[in-house]
């Protein structure tokens, strides 16, 4: 595959994670959402030769990128390309019974946005597709032309906090149908805004039907609990979980999950947010949320 851009996905939060997730420099440690390898790089460098990491994305594409980053660094890397709703099967699959450190880092790689044809973005015109995982059935365009009203203004309200519009923009898109490209979606979009809106120039206007959008056709707040879930199966006593979040649902439902979990050690009531120069130079962990829970048993 040829890449069409230079940068790697910049990282969120490097150091936080190396410095609460690895427990053991010889360790176990599961990736969830291997991406572009950015963590795993890291996670490499900074624990021994005997550590084992298994890296986890749900994208082929992302993951093939991946392998190229590190194909020189260890042979104790292994990637494999499934959901890590199916983390379970995963780690059966590989033998593993028991690990230190799963890692979760969620929302969208610079590759799904700035790669061809992905559908991610407003700032090009394609295909109407948003899907991480290329095989997945339903695509963004199915949802606009298919949900009814309501289903897209709770959507656009809910995932993509889109507080005082999701209506209007529902309603535009019922109209605009159909709609088959990015490009028919910010129009569809726009006609259901104000210009005070549309003229904003601080944030683009499509910004959260879009997010609300990726995160249906992904299915990305309804995967997160049940893979937490998951881990339990897996964590050797002291073990950490680290969940990188971009959105308050996701950061309230993985806050509840370890605030009413006897078996954690909820390591970060209050979340760890990136430094001041972090989000200098990476714009992008702007609205990160990290954090960690200890594995303490039964
Ligand atoms: C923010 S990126 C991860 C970047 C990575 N930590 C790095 O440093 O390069 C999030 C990744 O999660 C993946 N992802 C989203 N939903 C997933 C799922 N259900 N199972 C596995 N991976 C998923 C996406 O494909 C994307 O590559």
């Amino acid at each position: 595959m040829v890449r069409k851009y230079n940068d790697f996905h910049k990282s969120v939060m490097v150091e936080e994670i190396l410095s609460y997730l690895i427990t053991k420099k010889d360790g176990v440690y599961v990736d969830c959402t291997a991406g572009e390898g950015g963590h795993i790089k890291a996670i490499l460098e900074f624990t021994n030769s005997k550590a084992k990491i298994i890296g986890v994305d749900v994208d082929y594409e992302v993951l093939e990128i991946a392998e190229q980053r590190l194909k020189d660094l260890s042979d104790n890397v292994v990637l494999i390309k499934s959901s890590y709703k199916d983390i379970d099967i995963v780690l059966r699959g590989l033998d593993i019974d028991k690990v230190d450190g799963f890692l979760m880092d969620l929302g969208v790689s610079t590759f799904q946005l700035k790669g061809e044809n992905r559908g991610f973005t407003f700032t090009k015109d394609e295909p109407l597709d948003m899907r991480m995982d290329t095989e997945a059935k339903k695509d963004a365009a199915y949802i606009v032309n298919n949900y009814s009203q309501e289903e897209l203004r709770r959507i656009i309200f809910e995932y993509g906090e889109e507080k005082r519009f999701a209506y209007s923009i529902s309603k535009s898109i019922i109209k605009s149908r159909p709609i088959n490209t990015t490009q028919d979606l910010v129009s569809a979009i726009r006609k259901g805004l104000p210009s005070s809106i549309t003229h904003d120039r601080h944030r683009h206007f499509a910004t959260k039907t879009f997010q609300a959008l990726r995160i249906e056709v992904n299915e990305e707040l309804k995967n997160i609990e049940e893979t937490l879930v998951k881990f339990e199966n897996f964590l050797n006593t002291g073990a950490r979980v680290a969940v990188i979040s971009f959105h308050s649902l996701e950061d309230r439902i993985i806050k509840n999950f370890f605030k009413n979990n006897e078996r954690y050690n909820f390591l970060t009531p209050k979340p760890i947010l990136p430094s001041q120069e972090e989000i200098k130079y990476n714009s992008r962990s702007r609205s990160a949320k990290l954090r960690v829970a200890e594995y303490i048993g039964v």
